[in-house]
């Protein structure tokens, strides 16, 4: 095992992506503390840890708020007395994506909830578990991207674009912006880090059938033309099969794989990157 007697954290741990991370690195030999905003999420996950016979923890906490990101290192140092891996998975689309379909995207209010979620989460926690890392000298963090923080060719994908309002911002755009941070964020610390023996990569996810897909289903089908109709799942299948060059979907364990990599001593060598995990999306 990878991982055998190491400590690792994941936000937003409790479903999706965060779950099969979460997983992943319990097969490896981690014990796992398990952050989510929602108890159910993190209690039914931690306990899913524990019956694999690993240690775990369920935290909630909203990590996009400095006392709650400071809150749950305390709850892992009391729990565990140490941490080796943190995991910054939290991120998505802003809750007026789903809350308010017809918001303006060039409105403040979606700008800052979509840079809260994603950017200010994981420097919040990062900042919290840097002083630890550099005291012990040693430590990995992995941030979870994802493919909309790349370039794309042609524009955002599902129905993105200016939406026939040439003022109005695509509801890609925040979020692009948001997870191209994450990336430069990754890059930057990595390098501040470097000397103390500290590794942080990132990962950019493609396209994942999770609750986050789910919520925004709706929307995406309405904004292509040509979906109505269709269920979620038969949206999703038809925009992999046509798009993803590889054909078929990814998911939360094939992040989870690459999360353990860059965790392990194997990975030694490798900070500062980001890695698509997409079947070929990105060029
Ligand atoms: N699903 C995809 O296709 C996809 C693709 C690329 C990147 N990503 C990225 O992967 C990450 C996980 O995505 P997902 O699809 O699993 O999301 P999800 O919404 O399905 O699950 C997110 C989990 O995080 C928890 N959470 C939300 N806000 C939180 C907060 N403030 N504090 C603590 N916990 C919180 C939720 O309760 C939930 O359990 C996100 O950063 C997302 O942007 C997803």
């Amino acid at each position: 095992m990878k991982l055998e007697g190491k400590i690792a954290a994941v936000t937003g741990g409790g479903a999706g992506i965060g779950e099969g991370i979460v997983k992943c690195l319990a097969e490896e030999g981690a014990d796992v503390a398990v952050i989510d905003i929602r108890k159910d999420n993190a209690e039914k996950v931690s306990a899913d840890v524990k019956a694999k016979g690993r240690r775990s923890l369920a935290i909630i906490a909203n990590v996009t708020e400095k006392d709650q990101a400071d809150y749950t290192l305390k709850q892992i140092l009391d729990t565990f007395g140490r941490i080796d891996i943190l995991v910054n998975n939290v991120g998505g689309e802003s809750k007026f994506y789903y809350e308010e379909p017809g918001i303006d995207y060039s409105e403040e209010r979606e700008w800052d909830d979509t840079i809260r979620l994603n950017l200010r989460a994981t420097m919040l926690m990062t900042r919290a578990v840097a002083p630890l890392f550099v005291n012990q000298k040693s430590g990995k963090i992995v941030n979870i991207s994802s493919i909309g923080g790349r370039p794309m060719a042609g524009g955002p994908p599902h129905g993105g674009g200016m939406s026939g309002n040439e003022a109005t911002l695509s509801p890609m755009t925040s979020y692009g912006v948001a997870k191209a941070g994450v990336i430069q964020f990754s890059r930057l610390t990595a390098l501040q880090l470097a000397p103390y023996n500290i590794n942080v990569n990132c990962i950019c996810p493609g396209v994942l059938y999770t609750p986050l897909y789910e919520r925004s289903a709706p929307r995406r089908i309405k904004s292509t033309p040509g979906a109505e109709g269709l269920s979620y799942r038969e949206y999703f299948d038809k925009y992999v099969a046509s798009r993803v060059p590889l054909g078929r979907e990814q998911t939360p364990e094939d992040i989870g794989r690459v999360v353990v990599f860059l965790s392990s001593e194997e990975a030694r060598n490798i900070t500062g990157q980001s890695i698509n995990v997409d079947g070929g999306l990105t060029p």
